[in-house]
């Protein structure tokens, strides 16, 4: 079966191997089976602060990652919220389905304001998963790969689509999530791999800079290395990143250092690493940023006469 894909990230920094290993690699995938969107969230980068920040430089290289992985602009369209004003036409029938108690118990918001750095939590940051309702129904997504924290939000989606179906017309279909496979990667540190935490390997970083963040990394005092997730996490960590990097098991490759220790072990990942972020490194090289605000703006055409459809028809369901 053919699908509509939808997927995206905030343009809120470099996107590293965690996103690759968890959502890029499938994303690359995907591309040649199925209609495809992958959107550039930057509306929603003023959920959890105040400003958009270095806002046109994180969208230059957000796209740069997005072509440096291998996403083919001829087969993905590649868009961003700001372009496509009918998105948040769409929020506002949106937001007459759901009630104020399904927004207010959305585990992934109630995270999110616990973490906020933000004097108040603003009504945006209730409302955006309605927002991101509209960017998957917008273009009739069947499909949203992304990681579990995004679980409620496509929960959010499928009950705006079943609630307009049922209330006015059947215009959407009721989308489903796609979880990634692949294990949470852990960051340098032991703990997930998140820009936030500073413990990412950034996809952009250089041969020299891995390796200095590799050097870096936390580990133990055991020279014997083993792969034991539950009683060393920064060594298995580490392991696993070297297991996805080279298509091998960490267990394995454990037995192969032996007695090495830390020093061992993280040669053998900055190795590994470096091997597998070459050809990216190399694309990137290749992709002028003119080039990648180019393909941006012929995504966002294409998607935009997508979404003036939907909304066509939403309008027309309404009876407005
Ligand atoms: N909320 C997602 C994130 O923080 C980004 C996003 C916005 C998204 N709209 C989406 C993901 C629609 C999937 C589908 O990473």
């Amino acid at each position: 079966m053919r699908h509509t894909v939808l997927t995206g990230d905030r343009p809120t920094g470099l996107l590293h191997l965690g996103h690759y290993f968890g959502t890029l690699a499938n994303r690359v995938k995907l591309q040649h089976e199925h209609t495809m969107y992958v959107l550039v969230a930057d509306y929603q980068v003023i959920t959890d602060r105040d400003l958009p920040g270095e806002i046109q430089q994180h969208i230059t290289g957000l796209l740069l990652d997005y072509l440096a992985v291998g996403l083919d602009p001829a087969k993905v369209t590649i868009f961003q919220h700001s372009a496509i004003p009918e998105l948040n036409q769409l929020l506002l029938p949106f937001l007459s389905l759901v009630s104020m108690a399904e927004l207010s118990r959305n585990p992934t918001v109630k995270d999110e304001i616990a973490h906020s750095r933000q004097k108040a939590v603003s009504g945006l940051m209730f409302t955006y998963p309605v927002h991101q309702a509209a960017d998957i129904l917008f273009c009739k997504g069947t499909l949203v790969p992304v990681g579990k924290d995004q679980g409620p939000h496509v929960e959010v989606t499928r009950l705006v689509a079943r609630r307009f179906n049922e209330r006015y017309a059947p215009v959407f279909p009721v989308p489903e999530l796609l979880l990634g496979e692949a294990p949470v990667l852990r960051g340098l540190d032991g703990g997930k791999m998140s820009k936030s935490r500073g413990n990412a390997i950034p996809l952009s970083a250089t041969a020299d800079e891995t390796a200095a963040l590799i050097r870096r990394a936390r580990t133990d005092a055991d020279r014997l290395i083993t792969f034991d997730e539950d009683n060393r996490p920064e060594v298995a960590g580490l392991l696993t990143l070297a297991g996805l990097c080279l298509g091998r098991s960490p267990a394995e490759i454990a037995d192969e250092i032996g007695y090495g220790g830390a020093a061992e072990l993280k040669k053998t990942v900055t190795e590994a690493v470096n091997e597998f972020l070459a050809p990216i490194r190399r694309r990137r090289a290749e992709i002028s940023e003119a080039d990648a605000r180019d393909v941006l703006r012929a995504g966002n055409t294409r998607a935009r006469e997508r979404a003036v459809a939907t909304l066509d028809e939403v309008r027309d369901a309404m009876g407005f």
